[in-house]
């Protein structure tokens, strides 16, 4: 595991856009796939100026959603999909049949099978930049989660459904997710975890403290050999 710590969000987020943009240069055509969520807004955004500056061609890959608020879809803010199709996929003019996300208002076990063959179709996850939640889920999958889970639909802890209600601009009444699953996310050839802020450095410091342990899902990545944690100085307590 290599922690790279950076003083700010602003120069976490340029550190996690360069890692990423040498990853794709090296690797055309393979797939990537990007936890939506706050955290990710700043990369998001470098990504696409330097494409914008002729650094990366961002279609130069493919692209898998993490996870979806059941019962959501691309009208609703803040759902997944609307986060990543409006800061991301759009801005960048990434086509649609360079990705798979997951679409909340479809019967998630089928989607759940969609996404998974979308991925082993273009050769597994290449890189996976995750978040991390308040609670150490990692996607949906919330605490408890057993590491042989490739993904699908899964009731959402209290916790995430609170913390959830930030994204949205009115209530939403939501008791499930769906998403890939541990063992899918821990198959990818690298991975990144990214986290900023003081209200994140409790969580982080367990779970990083941690391996393979059920009530801290970021810790099933602790083992993964190519595994690198971002954070700003206000994240590592
Ligand atoms: C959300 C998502 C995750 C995300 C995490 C952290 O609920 N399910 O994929 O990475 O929680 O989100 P944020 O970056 O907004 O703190």
């Amino acid at each position: 595991m290599k922690i790279i710590v950076k003083e700010n969000y602003k120069e976490m987020a340029a550190s996690c856009a360069d890692f990423i943009c040498a990853y794709i240069n090296k690797n055309p055509g393979r797939l990537l796939c990007f936890a939506a969520g706050d955290t990710p807004l700043a990369i998001l955004k470098k990504l696409i100026e330097m494409q914008e500056t002729g650094r990366v061609n961002l279609s130069s890959v493919y692209y898998a959603g993490l996870d979806e608020w059941e019962g959501l879809g691309y009208e609703d803010k803040g759902s997944c999909m609307q986060v990543m199709q409006d800061n991301f996929y759009g801005p960048a003019k990434i086509e649609s049949e360079r990705l798979r996300v997951f679409d909340g208002k479809a019967d998630a076990e089928a989607e759940t099978s969609a996404v998974l063959d979308f991925i082993k179709d273009k050769g597994g996850i290449g890189l996976a930049m995750l978040g991390i939640g308040m609670n150490g889920h990692i996607g949906f999958n919330e605490p408890g989660t057993l590491p042989d889970f490739e993904g699908g639909r899964v009731v959402l802890s209290d916790n995430s459904l609170n913390v959830g209600q930030k994204y949205f601009d009115k209530a939403q009444d939501l008791k499930y997710g769906v998403t890939l699953g541990i063992k899918t996310l821990v198959a990818a050839e690298k991975v990144m975890l990214v986290a900023s802020g003081e209200k994140k450095a409790d969580i982080i410091a367990r779970s990083l403290s941690a391996s393979n342990e059920p009530a801290l899902p970021a810790s099933y990545l602790a083992d993964h050999p190519d595994y690198h944690v971002f954070l700003d100085k206000s994240a590592r307590a």
